[in-house]
């Protein structure tokens, strides 16, 4: 018998508990052990709700129960849910959790400290919701020396470019739409300025080269910037608008290079047709080649499936340490300003000639927008181009990369 704690009754975590009684047949059976919900630790209380009776607000009925060999932290943000964790792994008892932010922040030492007392410390929601991700990545493609991740990692930011390219809507109007949808929060900006997929780049680039990839260094743009007119351009170009997490391996084992912006991509490219709230992620092996998950990379029950997945792990493994191939090293990140990118720029109509004059390549794309033109230009590093829109300043009116295959 597995009895687990559910840190947070919020979305996720009212998500899990849903996901462990309405399928603990198949949950108990795949765990070889009947597994159930104990607690739900929170702030508040739930009259009405069906577990109202598992409701504590005390963590430690959680810590000091011997019972308990599982918890699920879904509460979020990294001051408790930190403390939380550290507490639970220490007293032996496994934790699955959703919190990007934490894992990002401070996976290797929640790792370390599970190993150390015989448990587990797991995150498969954590990036991509439903989708899995994080166990291919460790399992299925455990033979492969991993050469490049590419996603769209937010759903968010991906139902606000959708809906720009097929209502033409600007993107305040879109993103006020998904607030009210209850797709954005009220206070979107790690979403839409890219932080969040940001920590989910920096999660998979860890498990990609088994050393810690630190959020906090990596180029990160966001999606405020795009506006419809880039939209009338991309289509112009047969292309599409996505914000995508990059990471590419360097030529030593410990070299990376990853970042977070928005790129142009040919319609053709499968992630091109990653629409609305779901994610895709692009994963090339050495031997396997290009593999492709896809699927809700946010939502209540997506992201409860898979933190509950993870419970199943746990629950097969008590007393038992699932490795994680991550180590606290600091991996090295390669220079994003000597990377070389072909842009999409758009410049008041009467900069066109000076533009031209100052990139390489500078192909004129035609698209009517009045007052505007639009030039692709050929490779060229992130500091060239920087200096470039230093000396244009407000004669560019944006800027987007173009995304090619290697
Ligand atoms: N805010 C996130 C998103 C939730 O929109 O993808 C899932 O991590």
């Amino acid at each position: 018998m597995v009895k687990v704690a559910v840190l947070g009754y919020g979305t996720v975590g009212s998500g899990v508990v849903q996901v462990i009684k309405d399928n603990q047949k198949y949950v108990s059976k795949k765990s070889g052990t009947d597994v159930d919900v104990k607690y739900i630790l929170d702030l508040r209380d739930f009259p009405g709700d069906p577990y109202e009776n598992l409701v504590t607000h005390e963590f430690d009925d959680i810590l000091n129960d011997p019972e308990v060999s599982v918890v699920c932290e879904t509460m979020g943000g990294v001051g408790a849910a930190y403390k939380f964790s550290k507490a639970c792994l220490e007293a032996g008892k496994s934790v699955c959790t959703s919190n990007k932010e934490l894992v990002a922040k401070n996976g290797p030492e929640l790792l370390e400290i599970a190993k150390e007392h015989n448990c587990s410390y797991l995150f498969e929601a954590s990036v991509g919701g439903g989708i899995p991700i994080i166990r291919p990545i460790m399992d299925a493609l455990a033979a492969e020396k991993i050469e490049s991740i590419l996603g769209i990692l937010n759903g968010t930011t991906n139902y606000i470019l959708t809906k720009m390219k097929d209502e033409g809507a600007d993107f305040d109007d879109v993103l006020k739409q998904a607030q009210d949808l209850g797709y954005a929060e009220r206070n979107p900006e790690a979403d839409i300025e890219g932080h969040d997929a940001c920590r989910k780049i920096a999660i998979l680039s860890s498990l990609m080269l088994g050393q810690t990839v630190d959020s906090e260094k990596l180029h990160t743009e966001g999606i405020s910037k795009i506006t419809g007119a880039d939209f009338t351009y991309a289509k112009a170009m047969g292309k599409s608008i996505k914000l995508l997490g990059v990471s590419e391996a360097g030529e030593n084992e410990d070299e990376v290079l990853a970042f977070v912006a928005p790129f142009m991509i040919d319609e053709s490219h499968p992630l091109a047709m990653v629409n609305d709230v779901f994610n895709g992620i692009f994963v090339t092996g050495n031997m396997v080649g290009n593999t492709m998950y896809y699927g809700k990379g946010a939502g209540k029950l997506p992201t409860a499936s898979a933190v509950v997945a993870d419970v199943i792990d746990a629950a097969r493994h008590v007393g038992k340490n699932v490795p994680c191939y991550w180590e606290g090293k600091e991996a090295k990140l390669l220079d994003f300003n000597e990377v070389s990118h072909s842009f999409f720029v758009r410049v008041k109509a009467e900069a066109l000639g000076e533009i031209k004059s100052l990139v390489p390549g500078g192909e004129v794309v035609n698209a009517d927008v009045p007052g505007q033109a639009g030039i692709l230009t050929g490779e060229i590093k992130e500091k060239d181009f920087a200096a470039i829109e230093s000396k244009l300043g407000e004669k560019i009116l944006g800027k987007i990369r173009v995304y090619k295959e290697n």
